[in-house]
């Protein structure tokens, strides 16, 4: 199978971007977008469609598993894991665009800045300050929240997403959940104040980041379980479960 991968590249953060082309042959009909990046990386000797050897391609990866997020980059115009998306399955009539996200400042070609998520998450203060055990009807939120990467595809479709905003996306809706549903008292009121502020007043909850999310989050079940709890039931001074 013949793919030809058309990759943004950008040596720096202040270098013009321009689309390199490459045409790339595999026979292994499961080879993932990180597996083409890591061979024409590891080869040295690709040559572009313009017949230039192509340089390394800077973009990150850890697991290549799908469980860190590292690899998340925009796939044929849909933010996905390089490492979970296969080139015979995402491409257009043979051609696979591979660009950076494109809510986060380019370091150098697909690696971007994703630390405006951590300082999002800080902000947030997204961990239980004291100990609480999750039980029967707290485990499922608990095991949901906890399933997401930091990879970033759901604030590249979020239309109220944009770096410098009180808004701060699923990234932060995924742990601020686990501790909006296990913490209590003084706790809960302080974390329902910043999700009420970060999250739940400008998130238009049209769930287009559920349809992006490698991890399958469950959106619309963390939203709702943690209205009820910082939204309306902290409104009566009582956590009800
Ligand atoms: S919610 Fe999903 S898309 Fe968003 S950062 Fe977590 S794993 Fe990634
Ligand atoms: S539901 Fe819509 S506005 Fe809310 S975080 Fe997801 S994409 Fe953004
Ligand atoms: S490298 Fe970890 S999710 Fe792709």
């Amino acid at each position: 199978m013949k793919y030809r991968l058309e990759i943004m590249r950008q040596k720096d953060s202040t270098s013009e971007p321009y689309l390199q082309c490459i045409d790339y042959e595999t026979d292994d009909c499961n080879t993932a977008v990180s597996t083409a990046l890591s061979q024409i990386n590891n080869n040295g000797n690709y040559k572009d469609i313009n017949g230039n050897i192509v340089s390394h391609i800077s973009w990150e990866c850890s697991c290549l598993q799908k469980k860190c997020g590292a690899c998340a980059m925009v796939i044929n115009s849909k933010p996905r894991l390089a490492c979970d998306t296969k080139l015979s399955e995402c491409n257009i009539n043979g051609v696979v665009k591979i660009e950076p996200l494109k809510k986060f400042p380019v370091v150098s070609d697909l690696t971007v800045d994703r630390s405006i998520m951590f300082e999002n998450l800080k902000a947030i203060n997204a961990w239980l300050s004291s100990e609480y055990r999750s039980d029967d009807k707290t485990n499922n939120t608990a095991y949901i929240s906890s399933r997401c990467l930091q990879c970033g595809c759901c604030l590249e479709v979020c239309p109220n997403f944009y770096a410098g905003s009180e808004f701060f996306g699923t990234s932060v809706l995924a742990p601020m959940s686990r501790v909006i549903t296990l913490s209590e008292n003084e706790d809960l009121k302080a974390a329902s104040k910043l999700y009420k502020k970060n999250y739940y007043s400008g998130c238009g909850k049209s769930l287009a980041c559920k349809d992006v999310c490698p991890a399958k989050i469950d959106v619309d079940d963390l939203l709702v379980n943690s209205n009820a709890a910082a939204v309306w039931r902290i409104g009566f001074g009582k956590k009800k479960r």
